[in-house]
């Protein structure tokens, strides 16, 4: 049975996607920076009757936690097949280029990007002693440089109000290039993958999307994709090839 750490999953996207993995036969790390709230979301997957979930507490911004986490998985299990780098934050608003704080970049940053770097670290060797690895990152649309410019892109104006959000969701994208060129050698398959603007907390449910589409969209990048590593999908920008550009 494929093992499977999502993070960020006692709700939302992450939350639904630990849902359909668990429907696809996969062994769920249920990832939750609160306690309280990841035992809560285990036991309605229980209830639901999923059994082969359990509870890992991780904080992608603490170092402590992040390494616990792993020492957990390794213990148990001596190696993980998949690593879903799903926790994300917004940031406060406004975040305008000109007038957000330079903390405002830091808390965000320190979560989507140096946070999600940090359990790739962490996991990467007992990922990498799976006998197929693979790495899925959320990403956004948001994070597209090409989108930011293109004036007929439906979020234009909105995206570029989120100088903070989508500067995380860019650097993101362009940390995993790297990562992928780094592990071009080895059977570890990267991917990024835009999940779609979702009705969730993220975004005061003012989402266009389901949390079912949007979690049917990481499982598709992560069980029917012939893409090669390092490769970034949108079913949203292009439902018919998932195509985005950088
Ligand atoms: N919703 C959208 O429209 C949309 C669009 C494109 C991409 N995304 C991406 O999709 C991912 C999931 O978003 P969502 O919409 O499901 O948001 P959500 O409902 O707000 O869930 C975010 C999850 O990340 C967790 N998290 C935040 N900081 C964390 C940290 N330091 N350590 C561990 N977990 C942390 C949250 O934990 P708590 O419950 O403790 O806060 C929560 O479980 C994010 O990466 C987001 O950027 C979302």
């Amino acid at each position: 049975m494929k093992s499977v750490l999502i993070t960020g999953a006692n709700k939302g996207i992450g939350f639904e996607t630990a849902r359909q993995l668990l429907k696809e036969g996969l062994y769920v790390y249920l990832g939750s920076r609160n306690i309280e709230n990841g035992l809560k979301a285990v036991e309605k997957l229980k209830v639901e009757g999923f059994n082969q979930v359990e509870f890992i507490h991780i904080d992608i911004t603490d170092e402590a936690s992040i390494a616990s986490a792993r020492t957990t998985i390794e213990e148990k299990a001596g190696s993980l097949d998949v690593l879903i780098n799903n926790a994300g934050i917004a940031g406060a608003f406004p975040q305008t280029a000109l007038t957000t704080d330079t903390d405002n970049f830091k808390r965000v940053f320190d979560t989507n990007l140096y946070g999600t770097a940090r359990v790739i670290q962490a996991f990467m060797d007992i990922l990498k002693k799976s006998p197929e690895p693979q790495l899925i990152n959320v990403s956004s649309s948001i994070g597209s440089l090409s989108l930011h410019n293109d004036p007929d892109w439906q979020y234009y104006d909105d995206a570029n109000s989120f100088a903070v959000y989508s500067s995380s969701k860019a650097a993101l994208n362009m940390y995993t290039i790297t990562l992928a060129y780094e592990l071009r050698d080895s059977n570890v398959k990267i991917t990024m993958v835009d999940p779609g603007y979702t009705k969730t907390d993220f975004n005061g449910h003012q989402g266009t999307g389901t949390v079912e589409d949007a979690a049917t969209r990481v499982v598709n990048a992560l069980l029917h994709n012939q893409r090669p590593s390092g490769s970034f999908i949108s079913e949203e920008t292009n439902p018919e090839t998932g195509e985005i550009s950088w």
